[in-house]
């Protein structure tokens, strides 16, 4: 569950419960985006210190991984593959239909259901052969 409101003292209790973990870095970053529903620019510093790597190193991590966010983003957001296969099934089509019916769409990257695109997520829901009236 998460919060979108930034608090720097439950963000390095995340962090410092992270220490032991294997690769770190990405886990804590995940881990704050899942308690706070984004990654405030605070915590890459506090990262940084706590593994002992530079800020650039857990920048590099985070902006890497698309999903990982700088602001809140809505809740009702649709995610729609936007890769190779899904386009070739008409994603591109679709993105531009959800947007003009008012959705608020993120392009993402391969869901691992190409067989099954154009594929969407909706909140923690994937979606096979996605349509306008399927995102609704
Ligand atoms: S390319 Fe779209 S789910 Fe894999």
């Amino acid at each position: 569950m998460s919060s979108n409101s930034w608090n720097a003292a439950i963000a390095e209790d995340v962090i410092a419960a992270l220490r032991d973990e294997p690769g770190p870095v990405l886990i804590a970053l995940q881990a704050i985006q899942e308690k706070f529903g984004f990654v405030h620019e605070d915590a890459l510093q506090m990262i940084a210190d706590q593994f002992n790597v530079s800020r650039a190193e857990v920048f590099g991590v985070f902006t890497y991984y698309h999903d990982l966010k700088k602001v809140p983003h809505a809740n009702n957001a649709v995610k729609i593959c936007a890769a190779e296969a899904c386009q070739a099934v008409g994603c591109d089509s679709l993105i531009a239909e959800a947007e003009k019916a008012g959705l608020e769409v993120e392009k993402a990257y391969c869901f691992g259901n190409c067989a099954l695109g154009p594929a969407a997520m909706v909140g923690n829901r994937l979606i096979g052969r996605a349509t306008l009236e399927k995102l609704k």
